[in-house]
């Protein structure tokens, strides 16, 4: 086949796939035992994360007049951008009287406080820490040490990721739960085309990690390899190769190894907010894909290349609302005693 341009295009790698009704899959539950799960979720656990927590998407925190803000853990958190475009993050209420400073605005890289004026340039004043803060180019990140309460790193634990070419999409959601429920989510990969049979379907675990390796525990090896396709309509699917590892106590990768796409990742990270009124942890999910492809062409913005809108869509909402049930679902069994875990 031949594009606008005359040249010629590989084909998809689409394959046609029977029918088969979703009862008539083969049953996970026997290979996806708990203590697995629960071993890799512990793992995870142990990896230092140094303090860093993901805020939000770098492209959400702009260089115009209005700050970004967020709260991690409970700590209220102003960020924005200075004239050179660094990435400056603090306490969200002013030092002066406490006004919110999400709703302040940026002037020439400063934040000016909207009650009476007073000017936060990024370094301390009056009182006012700021927190050191990260753009990876795709993430926005802070380290709360007082939050976290391990030795800080001087930088997050970012996932590798493509090199060239990529193409990247952040996803955001909020469930009733905490960090580990969406990470334990992630590590069981046995759910997927159960699930979500509307997005996956002959899903086979090839591997699950056979625990650390090495001294310290962080081997890359220590994850699950899944054979999945995804559905992109009716019967016509993409088949891929993906390897899930957790490199960090709130992070959850998923590599394409195999197949469309080899190169392209998938990261959820997960946020705590802090309870509400009832004293009910929030979580926030923020999940990047960063896509690329080895086809000619895949270069800016037109990359999205219909093969890989399947891969971008790992990340829709439909796919987090189910998983944020299943996340919020364990929640409420581990604090009324029932996880079977
Ligand atoms: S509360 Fe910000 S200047 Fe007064
Ligand atoms: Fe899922």
């Amino acid at each position: 086949m031949k594009d606008h341009t005359g040249r010629r295009r590989r084909s998809l790698p689409l394959r046609m796939r029977p029918r088969v009704s979703w009862a008539k899959q083969q049953p996970t539950w026997q290979a996806a035992r708990p203590a697995l799960i629960a071993g890799a979720l512990k793992r995870a656990a142990a990896r230092p994360s140094g303090n860093w927590y993901v805020i939000g998407a770098s492209r959400d925190i702009g260089s115009g007049p209005r700050p970004f803000g967020r709260t991690v853990g409970g700590v209220e958190i102003v960020a924005w951008r200075t004239e050179t475009g660094e990435l400056r993050a603090g306490p969200g209420a002013c030092p002066h009287l406490g006004a919110p400073l999400r709703d302040s605005r940026v002037v020439c890289g400063t934040v000016v406080c909207h009650w009476h004026g007073l000017s936060l340039d990024g370094g301390p004043f009056a009182g006012w820490e700021p927190f050191p803060a990260h753009d990876d180019g795709v993430l926005a990140w802070v380290r709360l040490d007082a939050l976290g309460g391990e030795t800080p790193l001087d930088r997050p634990v970012v996932p590798r990721r493509p090199e060239r070419g990529a193409v990247d999409a952040v996803f955001t959601a909020v469930g009733r739960c905490e960090p580990e429920d969406i990470v334990a989510n992630r590590l069981d990969p046995w759910h997927g085309s159960w699930f979500h049979p509307y997005s996956f379907v002959d899903l086979t675990v090839v591997s699950v990690p056979e625990g650390p390796q090495g001294d310290d525990g962080a081997d890359t090896d220590d994850g699950f390899v899944v054979d999945v396709s995804f559905k992109v309509a009716g019967r016509l699917v993409v088949p891929v190769r993906a390897a899930f590892t957790a490199p960090e106590p709130r992070t959850v990768v998923m590599h394409i190894t195999g197949g469309e796409g080899v190169g392209s990742i998938v990261e959820t990270h997960a946020t705590p907010l802090g309870t509400d009124g009832r004293g009910v942890p929030r979580t926030a999910v923020v999940e990047a894909v960063v896509a690329t492809s080895d086809r000619p062409g895949f270069v800016g913005a037109r990359a999205v290349a219909p093969a890989l809108r399947p891969l971008m869509r790992w990340a829709a909402g439909r796919l987090w609302r189910d998983d944020l049930a299943y996340a919020e679902r364990r929640r409420q069994l581990r604090s009324s005693g029932r996880f079977p875990g």
